[in-house]
């Protein structure tokens, strides 16, 4: 397999991501080594963001999939169109990937239908091959194609689990939300909005994350308090930015709603 580095020009229009640990080495790795990565993690973490990051960095095109019950494989590997009066061979985004030596990443894996993680069981263990059924081919992979899927073990129910035969054919990578010192940084390059009251806001999210399993199915994920400070940044006031972007989104419980706002007043006062 050709060796696959960080290109220059990549690491400069790569989108911004801030690293929690070393995941940007590990997934450069198992990059340069054809190796398909899992990313386990809550919503809004920053796997998607992290995916095409290092897609550009490391001078790759990304398709990207979100994955659903109704996803079938044909979805992923193509299907006969008619265009024009002729029936033409179109093919799907995990097709192109493997033919071009790009990435490829399923978001949300474990939605998918069971023929579609069949299809991804030669391509994730040592033939990475693609049998095209309908018109006979068998791709090999080109290098530089690698697969990379995505999936939040939280609210994942106990039928909806990847088996033990699909997940091992995987590295994993679990992530979660950032540290508060990484988080101020993010919210702060995201949002433009000062640090003092990002500080604030990412305060707020820990006491709200505590919440979690308790009165609340999830903790507040990095997205939300992204959008809280762009609201802000553009001059929405707190209490009304902190209430549509971090409490509503949250539950719909009236009670639960009146103690997370006793929180808000806790952290601004
Ligand atoms: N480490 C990080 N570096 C930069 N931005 C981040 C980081 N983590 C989170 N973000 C911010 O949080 C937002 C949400 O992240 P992202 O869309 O990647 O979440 P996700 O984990 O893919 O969520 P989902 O499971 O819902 O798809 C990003 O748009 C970005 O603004
Ligand atoms: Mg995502």
């Amino acid at each position: 397999m050709e060796a696959t580095t960080i290109t220059k020009q990549g690491a400069a229009t790569a989108p911004y991501y801030l690293p929690q640990s070393d995941e940007c080495s590990v997934f450069a790795a198992a990059h340069q080594n054809g190796l398909p990565v899992l990313l386990k993690g809550p919503t809004g973490c920053g796997k998607t963001r992290f995916v095409a990051h290092m897609a550009e960095k490391l001078g790759r095109k990304l398709y990207t999939v979100a994955c659903h019950d109704d996803l079938a494989a044909a979805d992923l590997i193509g299907r006969y169109l008619l265009k024009g009066g002729e029936t033409v061979w179109v093919d799907g985004p995990l097709t192109r990937a493997v033919r071009e030596g790009a990435i490829c990443y399923l978001d949300e894996v474990v939605e998918a239908r069971k023929d579609v993680t069949v299809v991804l069981h030669p391509l994730t263990d040592d033939r990475r091959t693609l049998p095209i059924d309908r018109t006979g081919e068998e791709l090999v992979a080109t290098p530089g194609f690698m697969l990379v899927a995505s999936y939040n073990p939280g609210y994942q129910n106990i039928l909806k689990t990847l088996k033990p035969s699909t997940r091992q054919r995987f590295l994993s990578l679990e992530f979660d939300f950032p540290a508060p010192e990484l988080e101020v940084d993010i919210v702060t390059q995201e949002s433009k909005l000062d640090r003092e009251t990002v500080k604030s806001l990412v305060r707020l999210a820990g006491k709200l994350r505590a919440l979690k399993g308790q009165d609340l199915e999830e903790g507040v994920s990095t997205r939300l308090v992204v959008y809280a400070a762009t609201l802000i940044a553009q001059g929405m006031s707190v209490q009304r930015a902190v209430q549509t972007a971090m409490i509503e989104p949250l539950t719909d419980d009236d009670d639960v709603k009146r103690g997370l706002q006793d929180l808000v007043v806790v952290v601004f006062g």
